[in-house]
């Protein structure tokens, strides 16, 4: 089975092919990070204003590369939420004149939904049950996933998404956008134990990161003459501690044999570092997805919704977005 996917959600625009649920023909991601960089954060209008410039060449270049044409196919899907509704919008409308023209099913996916794909896409036989830290610009979540569809949200931020975090951060230390791989980076000449930033809500499913930041900023007003680099470096580790420890208590409470990392903060190196060892030392097993399928992309999209035609037909064409949507 070939599937068109598309992502629109957020500030990528992306399509992809793939076949039978694993077999990624072709994946194109084209980032409007550039065009945000000055606002320090996604400016939503921005986004969909470049998602229909850009929507057409990019499912284009994602068919020419998979070697397809819209006879070849046999659906068309798109991320219908959550997201940024103008942006959702140009994404569904494209895949929805698509499946018309082509006389295919159309099929909505949820873009969570396709975070948790997108470690079956890369490891069709990864085991269940297996706890998945989705941690992203704009959700931070433990879920413990049964099997295809069926899910269970264990925690998620009170406050802040992890990575809103990291972009804040970033933009108050003045270090540009987006903050996560800047802080990363930074973060290697820093020394972690620098600054005792506190770790919020041990103990519990739930986290949080609104006191983190604004601690981060107290600290940096009184001490103007820190080094940036050991401010990145403790920030992060007081960050990845707290998402750790979480992931640690959803892999005891759910009897998960693997630990599975999701979305853009997945990149993060010593989240990664940190999950691995925290594997090793509980004796599971660890999936840390390539960090282009961390971040938004379409294969995910194109995979899920393969699950979904299966599982649950078609979705309706007078079906719409839904900026709010919810995993479960
Ligand atoms: O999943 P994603 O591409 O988009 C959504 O938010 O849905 O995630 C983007 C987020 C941004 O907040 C960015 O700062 C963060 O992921 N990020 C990172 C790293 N790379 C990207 N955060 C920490 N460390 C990284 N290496
Ligand atoms: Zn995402």
């Amino acid at each position: 089975m070939l599937v068109l996917g598309i992502e629109t959600s957020c500030d990528e625009t992306a399509a992809a092919v793939v076949e039978d649920g694993h077999v990624i023909r072709s994946s194109v991601v084209s980032s409007q990070i550039a065009l945000h960089a000055p606002f320090g954060g996604v400016v939503p209008e921005v986004a969909s204003r470049a998602h229909v410039d850009l929507i057409a060449p990019v499912i284009a270049d994602a068919l020419g590369e998979a070697g397809v044409t819209l006879a070849d196919l046999d659906a068309v899907a798109a991320t219908h939420g959550p997201g940024l509704a103008g942006a959702l919008l140009v994404g569904v409308s494209a895949a929805k004149a698509l499946a018309l023209v082509g006389d295919l099913p159309y099929v909505g996916v949820n873009h969570l939904e396709a975070h948790l794909y997108a470690g079956w896409l890369e490891q069709p036989d990864l085991a269940t049950p297996f706890a998945v830290l989705l941690v992203s610009g704009g959700h931070t979540m433990l879920v413990a996933v049964d099997g295809p569809g069926r899910y269970r949200v264990l925690g998620h931020t009170v406050d802040d998404a992890a990575g809103e975090a990291f972009d804040k951060v970033a933009r108050f230390l003045g270090l540009g956008y987006p903050g996560g791989p800047v802080i990363d980076r930074l973060a290697r000449e820093g020394n972690r134990r620098a600054i005792p930033f506190p770790r919020a809500m041990p103990g519990e499913l739930d986290c949080s990161f609104s006191g983190l930041k604004t601690a981060v900023v107290q600290y940096v007003r009184a001490h103007p003459d820190v080094v940036v680099a050991d401010v990145a470096a403790s920030f992060q580790e007081a960050v990845v501690d707290q998402l750790v420890e979480k992931l640690a208590l959803a892999a005891e409470t759910t009897a998960a044999t693997t630990l599975v990392l999701g979305g853009g903060v997945a990149a993060n190196s010593r989240l990664r570092e940190r999950t691995a060892d925290l594997a090793a030392a509980t004796g599971r097993g660890v999936f840390l997805p390539p960090l282009a399928l961390c971040t938004d992309n379409a294969a995910m999209i194109a995979a899920t919704a393969t699950f979904r035609l299966v599982a649950d037909g078609p979705t309706p064409l007078d079906g719409g977005v839904n900026p709010g949507l919810g995993l479960v």
